[in-house]
Order: structure tokens, then sequence, then C-alpha cells
């Protein structure tokens, strides 16, 4: 069986985020196309409604009619979704709202200090359950801070950031390597008075209104990197991946793939908003085992995952390191990338920043413990494509809080 065809993706599960939250802070009506369809956004979606936000579809796209945020009656449910309750936790805080937020299992247990720490600096005023899940956060008059961030993260940076639109003076955030720039590219581009210089971002409060957004969410990177690697690792496979975002700060996934000597080109580069989209062909050849290191980790933080199963089936000893976020992801992904690979007989070595795999192995099948995380349940299924036996999840429906499609558009491509 190999992977042959075209496939174009929903957008970028972080743009469209951002595209809804800043839709909502903007002046007037936005109309966003190729929102992500996946579960994590719908979530966002719902929390800005629950804020007073008019949301609603039309065709294919969504209109987003904003300005005026209210405190919600009910808590705010971010599901499972990171991006939402960090993001939002920084917009609301600068907005002067009052809210709880809540979130499933998974959520609850991971860490929002890293978000509180800087915002209680601003003089948000909150209540937490040790840091994590339920928030409360209280109306507080905002400073602006000069915040350096321990952990190179874009939900860190854009929560600030986002609390800093409603301050008293300049923000600014510094990060120890550049993580994924969305935030700052997208509020520049409405107007919002923000200057980035290296690491350093430094955002102004904001004294008129954003402009209102029109445009069309790039296919997400992080999705199309999956069937890129079922192409990389199957025989007599090639795929055309369509409208795929290529924000420098989002290819270190595609970068490890050439850097692996994978059949891989982009076909066409072109830019739109302010944002570089391109077409990638990738074609099944040999691969040879890498090491990524700590400055490389943001860019292909995601795609972690994904990775891990190229390894096993690359020349030599792949190694990756400086990757300890991975164990406060939707899961710990580096426990679980190191228990599905074993039980699949892959020969890897967990460490406490990421793992070591000699390869090539030929994989067998498993029952695959998801740990109800998207990213481990389909980085499992491109791995089930070249083992032997079945590979069995025990929760598939996971991989809807990013690309509910992916199963669907998976068997479309096999021939
Ligand atoms: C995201 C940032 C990353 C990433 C997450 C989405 C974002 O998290 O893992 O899936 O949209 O800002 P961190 O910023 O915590 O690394």
């Amino acid at each position: 069986m190999a992977i042959k065809g075209e496939i174009s993706f929903p957008g970028d599960k972080s743009i469209s985020h951002r595209s809804l939250m800043f839709a909502a802070l903007a002046d007037g009506e936005s109309r966003i196309s190729n929102l992500s369809t996946g579960a994590d956004v719908q979530s966002t979606r719902k929390c800005l409604e629950a804020c007073g936000i008019k949301i609603w579809d039309n065709g294919n796209d969504v209109i987003v009619k904003g300005r005026k945020f209210s405190d919600p009656n009910l808590p705010l449910d971010c599901g499972n979704s990171g991006t939402t309750t960090r993001l939002l936790l920084g917009l609301l805080a600068g907005q002067g709202i009052n809210a709880t937020f809540i979130g499933d299992e998974s959520l609850s247990s991971r860490p929002m200090n890293r978000i509180l720490d800087p915002l209680s600096q601003m003089g948000l005023k909150y209540k937490s359950n040790n840091g994590k899940l339920p928030i409360t956060i209280y109306r507080s008059e905002l400073n602006g801070i000069k915040y350096d961030s321990p952990v190179a993260s874009a939900q860190i940076k854009s929560a600030v950031l986002l609390a800093g639109l409603g301050a008293e003076k300049d923000t600014s955030v510094t990060e120890p390597i550049l993580s994924r720039d969305h935030t700052e590219k997208m509020l520049k581009g409405l107007g919002a008075n923000l200057t980035s210089n290296g690491l350093t971002s430094t955002i102004s409060p904001l004294t008129t209104t954003l402009s209102n957004l029109n445009m069309t969410v790039p296919g997400d990177p992080s999705t199309a990197s999956f069937f890129a690697a079922a192409a990389a690792i199957t025989p007599g496979s090639e795929i055309i991946l369509q409208n795929v975002l290529r924000n420098p700060t989002r290819i270190g996934f595609f970068d490890t793939l050439q850097k692996m000597e994978a059949g891989i080109e982009c076909l066409d580069q072109w830019e739109d908003s302010g944002e570089s989209i391109g077409t990638l062909k990738v074609t099944h050849q040999s691969l040879n085992a890498i090491t990524i290191h700590d400055d490389e980790v943001p860019s292909l933080i995601d795609e972690l995952p994904i990775i891990s199963i190229l390894g096993t089936q690359a020349q030599g000893v792949t190694e990756v390191r400086g990757a300890e976020e991975l164990r406060v992801k939707e899961c710990d992904r580096i426990h679980a990338i190191c228990k599905n690979l074993n039980k699949m007989g892959a020969d890897i070595r967990e460490l406490k920043d990421g793992f070591i795999i000699n390869g090539p192995t030929k994989l067998k099948g498993a029952k695959i413990e998801t740990f109800h995380d998207h990213r481990i349940a389909m980085a499992f299924t491109i791995a089930g494509l070249v083992a032997d036996g079945d590979v069995v999840l025990d929760f598939p429906e996971c991989v809807s809080i990013s690309y509910p499609e992916f199963f669907n558009q998976l068997d479309r491509l096999k021939s």
C-alpha cells in the first residue's frame, strides 16, 4: 500500500484561534475563511460567544462581530485546548473581564502558572487550583511589565502581549528562543502598536480599535506533517500537499524531512496576508537519522511525535534533546511516544528531555494508548502503515481535537 494523491488542509490551528480572538477585539464585522475544523478552535469560539461576541457561519466563512466583551454568566469551558485557555486568560485580563476558566481532565492537569505569574506581576487578581484550572480572574488595573519568559512558548508570549493591550504602559516579552510569531504578525497587521526586535516584542496599550479581519487561514502545517510522513515512509508513495503555511517559525518539521534526505520539494511558494504559503511534494525515499537540538525544538514542537515515527524508519541514531516541554502537552508526549514505540518493537530510550531511537526497525502492530492526545493518535496511525499487524488505538476519536477528517482523508489517499 502506498500514499498517493493531493490534499489540502483546514486552516492552521494557531492562526485560527487568533483570528477569532483578534476579530473579537476589532471593530465591526470580520470574515474568516478556512477556519480549523478541530474541536479546540470550537472551544475558543464558544468562549468568545459566552463573553458577548457574536459569531456566525456564512457558507464556508465565519463572521465575527467584535469589540464589546462582557462577563460570561457561566464558566468558560476550554475543553482540551491550552491555546484557548492561555491566550484568553491574557486577552480577557486586558479587557477587564471577570471569568472562570475550566477544562477537561488533561487541560486541568496542565501548568497555568506560566501565564498567571506574569499576569499577576501586571496586577491581575485571580484564584487558581494550585496554578491549574479552574481559574477565576477578577477585573484589575494592569501595569505594563518587561517579562523575561523562562520558556520559549508562543502561548506565554501571546498571553502577556494580549494583556498588554489593556495595560497602563508598554509591555514587553523576551523569550529564550523564538516561538511561533503569529500573534505579533497578526496584531501588527491589524494596527496594534507592536514592535519585535530579535527575541523581544513590545506592545503599547490599545488606544484605537483594531481593523477588522478579512482572511483565509493557510492550511495547517502540523496536520500536513502526518501526511508528509506517511508518504515519506511508505514505499511507492507520492503526495502533493496544497496551501500549507510556510511561516519560518513553523517549518522545522519540513526542514527535518529534508535533512533526513526524504524526497521533499517545494513546488510553489507565495505570500498572503503577511504569511508564506506553499505547495509541497513528498515522495518515498530511504531516510537518514537526525539529531534535533534545543534551539530547533520550538519550530517543530507539535511534530515531535511524528518525527519519532520517522526516526524508527531512518538509518542510524535519531536523537531529540531539549524537548522537556513535551512532558506538559496534551499528555506527557515523551512517555507516550516511548511507551507505544516500545510496544511496537522499536529500539527507543527515554530521556528526561527527549529520546534516542536506533533505526531502522520493522515495527509490529500493537494496542496503542493515545492518552486522549490527538497527535499521539495520528502519529501512531501513520506508524501502523509500515507495521506488521494492526495498530489499534484505544481512543481514535481524539483526532477531532485538531483534524476530525483525519481517518477519511488518509483512507482516501491509500492506494
Ligand atoms: C501554540 C503554541 C505551542 C504549541 C501549541 C499551539 C500556539 O505551545 O505546542 O500546540 O498556538 O500558540 P507552547 O507555546 O506552550 O509551546
